[in-house]
């Protein structure tokens, strides 16, 4: 939607600001909301290298990935005491286990004795007892039991302690790192993304749906793909009637945390000469959205604009039903994709729709990328928190489209993964070894590889 009699900023899409779309809503907005933390981070190009290179990969295993925090378990994959997840990453393997007391700890998951993984699936114990000799841990970690003591007299003087980790906890993630120097995970997020998501309450949430799948690309070729939004103008074309790809505010905050603010229930910009109704927008997302069983055949009354409409629905969706007040939720919270990104490998969405969440590890190494994708539902307010759904692994034939329980949007992860394994073979390919990026939308790949340097070169932590 240009306006003529406007001038826009050389540097910004020529269409309607997130601001000015906040301005014709239904409800005022928060003001972080509107918080528009943009920084111009130049505009060298990237290494194709990055992507591909053993050594780069040897070289994020050691200096970056033991040092970052790192997202290794939802609180609702452990509710009891004695539930514990194993989360492997670059041959590291660490064991989150929720203590008596409610409280959690982490350990590195190998026994003391002779390396043996003490465990290789998540599930429940009261105590960790090795599968080889039988040397036995207390969930706490203390030693509790060594067979044939006579013969290990000599551990009495040494520490048999399960080695720990440190842990924090934030809206219903658990987070971990090796590292003794790294900041707190508030000072590593910033406190405006932290305490931002109080608001969004995600620790009411569970997991309510989790997919995995194998993806030939490196793991940040495949989580930039989720960094902007603009490739949506043709890699998926079906959702533009309803998406403001180019509309979309990138902010960034400190090294570790920025967000696409992508408007939904508007055309895209690129759709401008097809002047679509109010009604033909609210069709389109009936048709290709996960989130819209109840507008399907919807038309709008007088005054109705298909962007209130659907904040209104998903108000009534996925607050009302749940026991929520959802009275002074602004639309742009109950229907505009707040995608974050916590470093390295982490996206949450932020507001109060059933909330996505990716993940991606390298698996196993620098061409191949586990990608998880869990929706986050909210519980109802009265409930107990519900157990998370199990992780549902995807063969490499099985499309993301497979999935029913998530309507439109396995079409959408299909069309992102036709791009990635392409993208891994042009990068292997490169002869100018270069990758060239916008300095806008691109923004937030470009703070990703400064952070990413800063840890190869022992700027950080
Ligand atoms: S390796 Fe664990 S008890 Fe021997
Ligand atoms: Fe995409």
């Amino acid at each position: 939607m240009e306006d003529a009699s406007r001038t826009y900023p050389a540097d910004r899409c020529p269409a309607m600001t997130v601001d000015d779309i906040l301005d014709l809503d239904s409800r005022t907005v928060p003001a972080e909301v509107r918080d528009d933390s943009w920084r111009d981070l130049g505009t060298d190009a990237v290494d194709a290298e990055r992507y591909t290179s053993a050594a780069f990969f040897e070289a994020e295993k050691k200096h970056m990935w033991p040092n970052v925090w790192q997202m290794a378990a939802r609180e609702d994959e452990m509710l009891q005491p004695g539930d514990y997840v194993v989360y492997n990453n670059v041959g590291r393997s660490y064991l989150i286990m929720r203590q008596q007391d409610g409280s959690v700890k982490a350990f590195h998951n190998v026994c003391l004795h002779r390396g043996r993984k003490l465990r290789t699936e998540s599930g429940s114990a009261d105590d960790l007892t090795c599968p080889f000799h039988g040397f036995a841990w207390a969930t706490t970690g203390a030693i509790k039991h060594i067979p044939c003591e006579w013969d290990f007299t000599h551990l009495k003087e040494r520490d048999m302690s399960l080695p720990e980790l440190r842990v924090e906890r934030w809206q219903g993630f658990i987070y971990v790192t090796e590292s003794t120097t790294q900041v707190s995970l508030r000072d590593y997020i910033g406190s405006e993304v932290y305490d931002r998501f109080s608001r969004w309450r995600l620790d009411e949430c569970y997991t309510a749906l989790w997919i995995g799948k194998v993806i030939n690309a490196n793991w940040k070729a495949v989580s930039e793909a989720f960094m902007e939004a603009w490739h949506s103008i043709v890699t998926h074309p079906q959702i533009l009637a309803y998406t403001g790809d180019a509309n979309t505010r990138y902010s960034m905050w400190g090294d570790h945390a920025n967000l696409a603010l992508t408007p939904f229930g508007l055309p895209s910009p690129h759709l401008a000469a097809d002047n679509l109704s109010e009604d033909d927008i609210i069709a389109a997302f009936s048709r290709t959205s996960g989130r819209s069983a109840s507008l399907k055949g919807r038309k709008l009354g007088q005054g109705e604009t298909a962007r209130k409409v659907m904040a209104q629905t998903n108000r009534a969706n996925y607050l009302d039903a749940l026991g929520y007040d959802s009275a002074d939720i602004s639309d742009s919270e109950m229907l505009d994709a707040f995608t974050y990104n916590i470093f390295p490998n982490l996206s949450p969405w932020g507001g109060f729709v059933p909330n996505i969440v990716y993940r991606w590890r390298p698996w196993p190494d620098q061409n191949a990328t586990l990608m998880e994708v869990r929706l986050l539902a909210r519980k109802a307010s009265d409930a107990a928190m519900p157990e998370a759904a199990e992780m549902r692994f995807l063969t490499p034939e099985q499309p993301w489209a497979s999935v029913a329980e998530w309507g439109g949007l396995g079409e959408v992860f299909d069309q992102d993964m036709e791009n990635l394994p392409y993208v891994q073979e042009g990068l292997i390919a490169s002869a100018n070894n270069r990758v060239e990026l916008g300095r806008y939308q691109e923004g937030r790949i470009r703070q990703f590889h400064q952070t990413m340097d800063k840890y190869l070169s022992g700027q950080l932590p």
